[in-house]
């Protein structure tokens, strides 16, 4: 992915990851869009990072989901690059069943919102020249904290939902660069780039596929990349 020159939509841009990724990205020559909740910071955030924009977004909420990516294209048509970061990670006490409705929130937030959130996307993405999917997991996708077990277990699911969509994606050689803002890379064992030909970062080529050259599956982003961030 080239490093400046990209319109962006970055979920969770309020805090934390978000908000650093969308400053030094802002800093990089990019046209970032942060999403969020919290009015007041989507203000201030962009009253002091003039060119930011924002847009109201509760990933909790299909119908916000769905207006927020009808605005951003309407205002930002050139928008190519999505960075699924939004997420909540809340403690689980597995003997009590009030965990569950933590446990709802967060499949809801950090799984069934960017599932959402990219159904509306990917269609709009393919259209353009090239385009870039980052959806943000975490090391405790691979090791969990038995503290939040359904976060982990999101984490887990993103990951693994992030392969798939790379191979429905995927054009002929190299998806991605892999590396990613939260640092490390796109596969478990932090290697880079996947050789020409590989299915996936990630996922052995069972020399099943394709062959060199032809398309993976119906709907290509076309020079396309599709990352997942782990930290
Ligand atoms: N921090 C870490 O060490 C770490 C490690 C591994 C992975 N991660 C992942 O990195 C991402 C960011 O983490 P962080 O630590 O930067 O989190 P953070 O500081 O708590 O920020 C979370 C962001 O998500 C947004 N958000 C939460 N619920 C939302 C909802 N329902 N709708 C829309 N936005 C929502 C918040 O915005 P609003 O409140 O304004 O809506 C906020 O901007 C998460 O996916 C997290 O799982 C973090």
């Amino acid at each position: 992915m080239r490093m400046s020159g990209n319109t962006m939509l970055i979920t969770g841009g309020t805090s934390g990851i978000g908000l650093g990724l969308a400053s030094r990205f802002h800093a990089e020559g990019n046209t970032v869009i942060i999403a969020g909740r919290r009015q007041q910071l989507l203000a201030s955030i962009t009253a002091e990072h003039p060119g930011m924009d924002s847009v109201s977004l509760d990933m909790a909420d299909p119908t916000s989901i769905g207006d927020a990516i009808a605005g951003v294209f309407a205002t930002h048509p050139d928008l190519d690059v999505v960075i699924n970061n939004a997420g909540i990670m809340l403690p689980e006490e597995l003997t009590d069943p009030r965990h569950l409705d933590v446990a709802e929130q967060t499949v809801i937030t950090n799984l069934l919102g960017p599932i959402r959130l990219l159904t509306h996307v990917v269609p709009l993405l393919v259209a353009q020249p090239t385009a870039t999917i980052i959806n943000v997991s975490s090391g405790l996708a691979f090791v969990p904290l038995p503290l939040t077990p359904t976060y982990c277990a999101t984490k887990a699911a993103i990951h693994s939902y992030t392969q798939s969509l790379r191979v429905q994606l995927a054009d002929t050689g190299c998806p991605g660069p892999g590396t990613h803002p939260a640092g490390g890379a796109d596969r478990p064992d932090g290697s880079g780039c996947p050789r020409s030909g590989d299915a996936a970062a990630g996922v052995p080529d069972r020399g099943d596929g394709p062959a060199a050259g032809q398309p993976r599956h119906r709907g290509d982003l076309r020079a396309g990349r599709v990352a997942d961030a782990q930290r």
